[in-house]
């Protein structure tokens, strides 16, 4: 029995998390923390919400409300999240946490006891607009390693390179806009250069488990060489630096959450009334830990964690394993929460068994490479492997006996050649997956399973039940007998996979225990003959490529539509009537936007228009539908497709909805994105974003900046 302590990155609460998130961090850990609870080991498994950090100011900015209220939202959307995905953390934390603050604070005086941590002048970009320093992603720039143009000040989410924000060509206040000057600042500093050859020493044993790239990563970070870093920031959102003068200063949000693992795992223990018993996790040498990152994440779990443990503690556990993943992109793209790019959580699992997440997830895993998240993939994996191969096979096996055997498992009689080798089979795959899941090749391992599915679908077709049935009724149930064996193992094989329908299929078969309190031997054993099948619907259901890219509860029909004419309101003075032509018919439309547009600038232009809102009189004047547009304090830019776009062309929504009451579209939130485009928020409560298939980019008028409200 070997103590496992599964360490899975702290998401920022800065926005819903996308698939990207689940499928580098929460899914794999889950997956490895069940194998390994069900091999009887001492599993821990903790994480939580990133709360401090740059993300999740920048989106407070944005809507205007304190960073507090961000963090609290988003935490309570991802812990309901993680859990719908059937992801079973032990402690499922946030950093906001007193105790996780008193015990960094408690770490941070340690280092610096040690001498570890030091202060020094830096010089740090500040903006003289807003009059603040520009931490970490507060500056954008391009980045002088890749070119890519939205680097951020700590990191460039590219390449992943680490940045010092002078290094970036042509940086920019986030908030501002403006060029960011050099001032000087105090600071403190890690002194990382301490444990170069410590770290270097550590990496080049026994790492032969690591994936390549991870090492790689690390191995050539260490050849460079190590630097000092700064650990405090300019800022006042973050967890407070326990020394006289850092008032106004708080801890690097990187430094503290790292932290975490080791806080939540004494969090975990405390509320179990045992204070110390976090160090049989943090003192056993031969305790594992694992950690579950992106390959953004690397450098800080493979070269800053382990030289904070070393420096408070030489004899602190150092990670075991970081397998972290490459990205899964969305149709090409980078997915980033912090550009309204990906397919996020919040959506999928409203729209589908989390079980279809959790296999695709896996299945795309990128694990060496990149790899792509695809609509019509996902709905072709699911039903042609999923349902096609996993789902038919199991469900192949229990309506055949419930319809010919009295809906119960028949017995077993003679096994001939063919029902040996079935049998064997299902010792070989799981075998096959279980030393998969030992190296964390999930893919792989997964497979496997699906494999045992596959060689089951081919032993009933060679047997032919339904021939065997009317010649040879005993042979017949002795093949059912075996199939249904197969098919109580895949549930067992299933479940770190796929834990809701491992329980559906494990109910299914006629048991009442819970499948994910078995040990993974137990997959070996055979199923009792004369046990009462419960069978009812497949396991899993068929996704419609046609379906995916509608929301059933979107009730927008927003079209691109054409000005023909333009007059002023005859009773208000910012208000003008408007002609518009939508393709198959014309629009009176009464918008507010007077002072910012001339009668000229707007004939013959192109908008984006509300076309199902509830017609209604405006000053005396009907309007029988809204143009978008965004407003700031100052300014209205209205919403424009590009020039070729053709008049009638359905943006967003779904043509001819039903006329939606003003009060209604009151709740769907849009704002400006990056580089003025429009960004769908979803509606305001289910905090959900929705970025529909853009085929007709829209852009806002008058340079508003990102995150103006439209409407
Ligand atoms: N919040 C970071 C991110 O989303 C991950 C932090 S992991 C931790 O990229 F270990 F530092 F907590
Ligand atoms: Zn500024």
């Amino acid at each position: 029995m070997a103590k496992i302590l599964v360490c899975v990155a702290w998401p920022y609460a800065s926005g819903p998390r996308h698939l990207g998130h689940a499928v580098s961090t929460f899914i794999p850990a889950d997956v490895v923390a069940r194998f390994h609870r069900m091999k009887g080991d001492e599993v821990l498994m903790v994480g939580g919400t990133d709360m401090h950090g740059t993300p999740t100011m920048v989106r407070a900015d944005q809507e205007g409300v304190s960073p507090a209220l961000i963090a609290e939202r988003y935490h309570a959307l991802d812990a309901k999240n993680t859990e719908e995905l059937g992801v079973r953390y032990d402690l499922y934390w946030n950093t906001a946490d007193a105790n996780h603050k008193k015990w960094v604070q408690e770490i941070f005086l340690r280092l610096r006891d040690r001498g570890h941590v030091y202060e020094a002048m830096m010089t740090s970009p500040f903006c003289p607009t807003g009059n603040h320093f520009l931490p970490d992603r507060y500056v954008e720039g391009t980045c002088p390693i890749c070119g890519f143009p939205k680097a951020r000040g700590d990191q460039c989410d590219n390449c992943t390179n680490l940045m010092d924000p002078f290094q970036l060509i042509d940086p920019k206040c986030k908030i501002h806009g403006t060029t960011p000057v050099p001032r000087e600042t105090k600071h403190f500093f890690f002194r990382l250069t301490a444990f170069q050859e410590r770290l270097a020493k550590w990496a080049s044993e026994d790492k032969e488990h690591w994936r390549h790239h991870v090492l790689t990563f690390t191995r050539s970070w260490l050849q460079e060489g190590l630097k000092d870093r700064p650990i405090t920031r300019d800022l006042d959102w973050g967890i407070e630096v326990p020394v006289p003068g850092y008032e106004t200063k708080r801890i690097y949000v990187w430094f503290e959450a790292v932290m975490g693992y080791l806080t939540a795992t004494r969090e975990w223990y405390r509320r179990r009334g045992a204070p110390d018993g976090w160090k049989d996790f943090w003192y056993d040498p031969e305790a594992r830990h694992y950690y579950f990152i992106g390959k953004d994440n690397i450098v800080f779990h493979t070269i800053f964690w382990p030289a904070i443990l070393l420096g408070y503690d030489e004899r602190l556990v150092l990670p075991y394993d970081v397998p972290a993943t490459q990205y899964l992109n969305f149709s090409g793209e980078k997915m980033s929460a912090g550009r309204g790019k990906g397919v996020w959580l919040p959506d999928l699992l409203e729209r589908f068994d989390p079980d279809q997440l959790r296999y695709y997830g896996i299945a795309t895993m990128p694990e060496t490479k990149d790899t792509d998240f695809e609509w019509a993939d996902f709905a072709q994996r699911n039903n042609s492997e999923l349902l096609a191969v996993y789902g038919n096979f199991v469900h192949r096996a229990l309506t055949f006996a419930d319809k010919n055997f009295n809906h119960e498992v028949p017995p077993a009689g003679f096994l001939d050649a063919v029902d040996k080798a079935m049998v064997r089979a299902i010792e070989q795959q799981w075998k096959h997956v279980g030393q998969n899941l030992e190296y964390v090749h999930l893919k792989d391992a997964m497979r496997d399973a699906i494999q045992l599915a596959r060689l089951g679908n081919q032993y009933i077709d060679q047997k032919a039940p339904w021939d065997l049935i009317k010649k040879d009724r005993a042979a017949c149930g002795t093949a059912i007998h075996v199939a249904l064996r197969v098919t109580r193992s895949l549930a067992i094989v299933m479940a770190p996979f796929l834990p809701f329908s491992s329980s559906r299929l494990w109910h299914a078969v006629g048991y009442d225990s819970d499948v994910h309190a078995l040990r993974w031997e137990d997959a070996l054993e055979d199923v009792p003959s004369g046990q009462k099948l419960r069978v009812g619907r497949p396991l899993f259901a068929k996704i419609e490529i046609g379906d995916l890219k509608e929301d059933p509860e979107n009730r927008l029909d927003i079209r691109v539509a054409e000005i023909v004419d333009v007059k002023a309101h005859p009773n208000a003075d910012n208000l003008y009537v408007m002609q518009v032509d939508l393709g198959d018919e014309r629009r009176q439309i009464v918008a507010g936007i007077r002072k910012d547009y001339a009668i000229d600038e707007l004939r013959g232009r192109k908008i984006a228009i509300l076309a199902n809102l509830e017609s209604a009189k405006l000053r005396g004047v009907e309007s029988q539908g809204m143009l978008l547009a965004g407003e700031d304090d100052t300014h209205v830019g209205i919403v424009v497709p590009p020039a070729d776009a053709v008049v009638g062309t359905q943006v967003l929504g779904v043509k001819a909805s039903p006329p939606l009451p003003f009060s209604v579209f009151q709740t769907y939130r849009f704002q400006v994105g990056e580089d003025g485009s429009v960004l769908f928020l979803g509606r305001e409560g289910e905090v959900r974003i929705l970025l529909k298939a853009n085929d007709v980019p829209l852009k806002v008028d008058k340079g508003l900046k990102e995150g103006t409200p439209v409407h």
